[in-house]
């Protein structure tokens, strides 16, 4: 189906938006999608904050997008806004580094007053690389996503969430041409 990349943009080594993309993966590869993980603090921080473009870690993170159908844009809502992380890589990347793909913009945070920081913060920055469909994005409250320590194993997300996010993650699968119907038999 397509090549799909997975970019979580906290810097938390215990991120609760780390877990929610990566359970997303799970689903997403179901339904036919090859999909790489990237978490952006995994990235050599030198590279991300002295601008060094030509890092190889910052070419082949650039190669990950040139070569990615959809890519998912996770980040937890620091400040009313994106992660100064996840903008840290987005810097450092080709100015259209999104032209002709598909993107599934996710938040997590930890009150509803700023719900729309997607909206108003992080897609008109994915619109600016050149993103041509960024489908409808999703806002996960921090309490709705279990910690590592407690469920490992099982889905880390509160029942309502879960499908609020599994509807948002299908109508991204279906843009990309996945088998959404292949979770009829898994749930
Ligand atoms: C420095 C900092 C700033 C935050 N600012 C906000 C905020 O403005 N609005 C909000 O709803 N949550 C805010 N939060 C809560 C986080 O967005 C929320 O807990 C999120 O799920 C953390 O994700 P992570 O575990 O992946 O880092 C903030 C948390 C931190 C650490």
């Amino acid at each position: 189906m397509a090549a799909i990349l997975s970019v979580s943009g906290s810097p938390s080594p215990t991120s609760r938006t780390t877990r929610l993309l990566r359970h997303l993966d799970d689903r997403l590869r179901r339904q036919g999608h090859e999909v790489t993980p990237l978490d952006v603090r995994t990235l050599p921080p030198e590279a991300l904050l002295g601008a060094d473009f030509g890092h190889p870690a910052i070419v082949a993170a650039a190669d990950l997008f040139a070569r990615a159908e959809g890519v998912v844009i996770g980040t937890p809502v620091y400040k009313a806004a994106y992660s100064g992380l996840l903008k840290s890589l987005l810097d450092l990347l080709p100015q259209y580094a999104l032209t002709g793909k598909t993107v599934l913009p996710l938040a997590t945070g930890g009150s509803t007053a700023h719900v729309l920081a997607i909206d108003y913060a992080l897609r008109p920055v994915l619109s600016s690389m050149g993103a041509a469909h960024i489908v409808p994005g999703w806002f996960t409250l921090d309490r709705d996503i279990s910690d590592l320590a407690t469920d490992v194993g099982s889905s880390p997300l509160a029942p309502a969430a879960a499908q609020a996010l599994g509807l948002v993650t299908d109508q991204f699968s279906a843009a990309l041409g996945g088998r959404t119907d292949a979770l009829a038999a898994t749930g």
